[in-house]
């Protein structure tokens, strides 16, 4: 979704401005532009439909000079992608250039008011109509900038980031924060605005979270003020930022998806780092601890997640209720907020998001709160919205996922609901003594067993090529492999743009199986589990309609790969953490295929990173 950056200090503000639009691309987006108050004070407005690069082909013969800017990438919500709607905009004075990220739900009455007043719009965009708001104003009430725009932010209904560059007054940046993130970086001499940490963490590592509400006013040469709507100065709180730079690049992966995949390793390695301890026989998340009587006193879970954040939720819910007895319900967000659900106190909710700025989830967050539920997150993202919606929860830390399609940040949540369902089911004493330190000496072997399915990444290039005829894919699975199938339909769906569709394998009969013939590519998860046997007789009836199967199966299995057509050995490991090893190959598959077609598999078409619209 849409990306801000801002910049004031000494040195000049468009390459910083550039390279911080590129750290925010992995967001999506469709266009991007820059405004920037010059060294003769002009305020230009440099935009371009398609990439930052395209941005920089446009601006590469004007003035970029100046020491302070603003700049953006748009995912488009009013308007079809086109220059004229890209952000910023500017006031029908061009006193006034205003960047946005959200949505402006009462933008028509406040456009028809405003173009009864003899305002021009010159795009379809409903950020025009807040900088035109803002615009007049100021003009009829005669204020400052500041005063201006906590007056229209109170009459705006909806969900914003705002940073606004005022050319009469080149020395300062209003920005201004509702439900969508933004954060202020505090350099030597030097301020930083951006939509979340990654554009600033090659400058400093103490930022400023904004809260909703909450106005930053960023002076040249001055310390950060931070007000509110009603003018009330609010003492603004400095955090260090972790992240570092290594991070944020490819490291000679040629996509970040490849080397997001390669990376799982080591993330759940870091995620299981300080909570297992598997020569102590424990596993410790602190905030289980911390709220254990009010998550073992629940009547029930809810979990509620979108997308691959959603698929982990399934997984979480078998975990909990087979640790710990516990009945889980899992909704998607988007569903959950506009229903009447029956929840109350006794309820807990744990919301489970990569970016923490899901607004299906943090609606669905902020309905069950005001139900009286207690809130727990699964959040990747350190500091944003989620996390401080929530009471309680744990991070996965698996670093910042740049890719579009998620994938660390899937095994991240699977490992930390694992822990969660360990912990619980210790306190409660819901499993075995025996069957509980089982998992956890095999969670701590995790690591090493998805190094072995990493190694499959040649064969798995190679079966790719194989695929990329196909239209239509079915990935099937059942019990812990249902949600794997689910994932991996979608991870083909978002990059490769591949119809796929998953299935739990015995619903094949109840109608999906119509389509089998020939063509069809059945991807099905079939390691050596519990219903093992089931699943070989799924195979046999896709087999039987000339299917073309290509099955996940546990190492040394001789029967499958004597009936599908192509079999990836995998690891053995225990059936509650097999997700853990079977989502990795379809991730290679999705990506290997994409490759193969020629799609941008790290931003694809149409999709965003950080959902921050309904
Ligand atoms: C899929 C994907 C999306 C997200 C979904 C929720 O690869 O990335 O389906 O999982 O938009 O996002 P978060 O987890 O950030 O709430």
């Amino acid at each position: 979704m849409c990306g801000i950056v801002g910049y004031i200090g000494t040195k000049q503000a468009y390459p910083i401005l550039i390279k911080g639009l590129k750290r925010l691309e992995y967001r999506g987006y469709d266009s991007a532009g820059v405004a920037l108050i010059s060294n003769n004070r002009h305020l230009n407005v440099y935009k371009a439909k398609g990439k930052v690069s395209d941005l920089e082909s446009f601006a590469a013969e004007k003035d970029i000079s100046g020491t302070v800017g603003i700049a953006h990438t748009r995912w488009a919500t009013h308007g079809e992608p086109s220059q004229a709607n890209a952000h910023p905009h500017y006031s029908s004075s061009e006193n006034l250039a205003l960047i946005h990220n959200g949505i402006i739900e009462n933008y028509a009455i406040l456009k028809e008011k405003l173009q009864s007043k003899g305002y021009v719009f010159k795009s379809s965009t409903d950020t025009e109509v807040l900088v035109q708001l803002i615009d007049y104003i100021m003009v009829t009430n005669k204020l400052d900038l500041l005063s201006a725009v906590q007056l229209a932010l109170q009459e705006v209904i909806g969900a914003y980031a705002i940073a606004v560059l005022e050319k009469n007054n080149p020395d300062q940046i209003i920005a201004a924060r509702k439900s969508s993130s933004l954060v202020v970086g505090i350099g030597e001499e030097e301020l930083f605005l951006a939509s979340d940490a990654t554009p600033i963490v090659e400058y400093t590592d103490k930022v400023v979270y904004l809260d909703d509400e909450e106005i930053a006013i960023i002076r040249r040469g001055e310390e950060l003020k931070v007000v509110n709507f009603k003018n009330v100065e609010i003492n603004p709180e400095i955090k260090e930022v972790k992240l570092n730079l290594g991070q944020l690049e490819k490291r000679g992966f040629s996509h970040f998806m490849l080397k997001e995949i390669f990376e799982q390793p080591d993330c759940i390695y870091d995620c299981m780092r300080g909570r297992i301890n598997v020569d102590a026989d424990n596993v410790v998340l602190s905030a289980v601890i911390d709220y254990k009587e009010k998550l073992l006193g629940a009547r029930r879970f809810i979990i509620v997640a979108c997308g691959t954040s959603w698929h982990a939720a399934l997984i979480g819910k078998h975990l909990i209720e087979s640790f710990c007895r516990i009945p889980v319900e899992v909704e998607y967000a988007s569903e959950f907020r506009y229903r009447d659900p029956v929840i109350d106190e006794q309820d807990v909710v744990i919301a489970i998001s990569q970016s923490g700025e899901t607004t299906d989830t943090l609606a669905a967050i902020e309905l069950a709160r005001s139900r009286g539920a207690f809130i727990y997150g699964i959040c990747n993202s350190v500091g944003s919205s989620i996390p401080r919606a929530t009471h309680t929860g744990s991070y996965i830390h698996v670093g910042p996922e740049i890719g579009v399609a998620s994938t660390k940040a899937f095994t991240g949540q699977v490992t930390v609901l694992a822990m969660l369902a360990l912990t619980l089911a210790k306190e409660k004493q819901s499993l075995p003594r025996e069957e509980f330190l089982e998992i956890v000496k095999e969670l701590s072997h995790i690591p090493e067993k998805m190094k072995k399915v990493l190694e499959l990444n040649h064969r798995i290039a190679g079966l790719s090529q194989i695929f990329t005829y196909a239209h239509n894919f079915i990935y099937l699975g059942r019990g812990y492999s249902y949600p794997v199938a689910l994932e991996g339909a979608l991870k083909l769906k978002e990059i490769s743009y591949i119809h796929a569709e998953g299935y739990p394998a015995a619903e094949m009969k109840h109608g999906p199986i119509a389509l089998i013939d020939a063509e069809m590519p059945v991807v099905v998860i079939a390691t050596h589990n519990g219903l093992y046997k089931k699943v070989l007789s799924n195979i046999q009836e896709i087999k039987a309609r000339q299917g073309r199967v290509i099955a996940l199966v546990t190492e040394g299995d001789d029967v499958i790969s004597s009936i599908a057509d192509y079999c990836i050995e995998l690891p053995a490991t225990l059936e509650c953490l097999d997700p853990l090893i079977t989502t990795v190959p379809l991730q290679m598959l999705a990506y290997h295929i994409a490759v193969c077609k020629g799609k941008d598999v790290d931003q694809p078409r149409n999709l965003a990173k950080s959902v921050t619209v309904e």
